[in-house]
């Protein structure tokens, strides 16, 4: 079943001439995009920094306006939807920010967090009622003993603890689909694998689904290929690459998926040596910077003197793989 539909979605912020105002150009975060998620599935979508991921997902869970292009939940309008269908949006479609902290109160405790919610959605009538039910959900996140975090704040607590604890908070509410901005970019990598299993397991246990937004393409693949989804690839505010897990990551199409998939640390050092980053150039064009033709083209291998006349579309070159170049268009 389809949850959210994105139609041809642009987000545009102006660029202020100075701290008096005047508008200077735009920042085109995200620049057109299509793209569906279903339910129980993890679609991820990767991309290096500044590409308009977070606006994207901030935009899906409801928190950033459309300059154009509609969100559609469950076929309707997200930003039209009346006050108290949009709440219930709100609840059903949850974003979990890319800094945990930033969702904590720095004078509240785990337990204050936890508690408040559950009495909101009378799942408890008081704070002693409270505490048999934080105890259980701080071991569903398996930050354990229970007793020994419950009365800890948030400085107290590591980054993974942080976002295992939010994500609990987050999973209170019962939502359909989570849009998780960078869930494990703060955590040690031995950890990473068990933040995404625990959110996989909430997967497969109870049907969440997740847009899982990451700059890097080994954990876009672990989540996609295990809830079954796909990895939409961004660049600068465009979807340039859109397809199955294992296909995009082993067979890559376009020249930016395959720097992506070249820049991935590996640990057989031998493989390792044989990859070559093909990029001409390190330079991102400014993302309010007028581009002709295709938007990657000043750091393209493969450029052709086409990709710099004309944008190429977004074009299905077999089932469910789409990309965005001029190499596979036929004339
Ligand atoms: N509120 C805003 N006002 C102005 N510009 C913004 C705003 N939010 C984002 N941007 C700009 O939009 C572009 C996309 O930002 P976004 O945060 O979506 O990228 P991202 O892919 O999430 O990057 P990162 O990997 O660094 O988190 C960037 O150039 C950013 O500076
Ligand atoms: S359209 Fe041209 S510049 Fe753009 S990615 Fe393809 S080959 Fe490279
Ligand atoms: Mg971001």
């Amino acid at each position: 079943m389809e949850l959210i539909r994105v139609e041809n979605l642009r987000i545009y912020f102006p660029l202020k001439k100075s701290i008096l105002g005047g508008v200077r150009g735009w920042v085109r975060a995200v620049d057109g995009v299509d793209l569906v998620i279903g339910s129980r599935t993890a679609v991820s979508i990767v991309g290096e920094s500044g590409s308009g991921k977070t606006t994207l997902g901030k935009a899906v869970a409801g928190l950033v306006r459309p300059t154009s292009g509609r969100v559609l939940w469950r076929g309707r309008d997200v930003y039209s939807l009346p006050k108290e269908e949009y709440a219930l949006f709100r609840r059903r479609v949850q974003y979990m920010p890319q800094d945990p902290y930033s969702a904590f109160n720095p004078s509240k405790t785990v337990f204050d967090h936890l508690c408040i919610p559950l009495m909101r959605w009378g799942k408890a009538s008081n704070r002693l009622e409270c505490v048999d039910a934080v105890a259980k959900i701080l071991e569903s996140v398996k930050v354990t003993p229970p007793e020994e975090y419950m009365f800890r704040y948030p400085h107290q607590l590591s980054g993974g603890e942080r976002q295992r604890i939010l994500f609990a908070r987050i999973m209170m509410v019962e939502p359909e689909l989570v849009v998780t901005d960078e869930p494990v970019s703060a955590i040690d990598v031995a950890l990473r694998v068990d933040q995404m299993n625990l959110m996989l397991d909430f997967l497969e246990r109870l049907g969440v689904s997740y847009l899982f937004i990451s700059h890097e393409l080994a954990s876009a693949r672990y989540m996609a290929e295990r809830g079954g989804g796909f990895i939409a690839v961004m660049y600068l505010g465009r979807i340039v690459e859109q397809g199955p897990p294992r296909q995009l990551v082993e067979n890559p199409l376009h020249p930016y998926t395959e720097a992506l998939v070249d820049a991935t640390p590996e640990l057989d050092l031998e493989r390792a040596r044989s990859k070559r980053l093909r990029l001409r150039s390190v330079d991102v064009p400014k993302p309010y910077e007028e581009i002709k033709g295709c938007r990657f083209s000043n750091r393209c291998p493969d450029a052709m003197p086409r990709c710099f006349e004309e944008e190429p579309p977004l074009i299905e070159v077999s089932s469910g793989r789409l990309v965005r170049c001029w190499k596979f268009v036929k004339r």
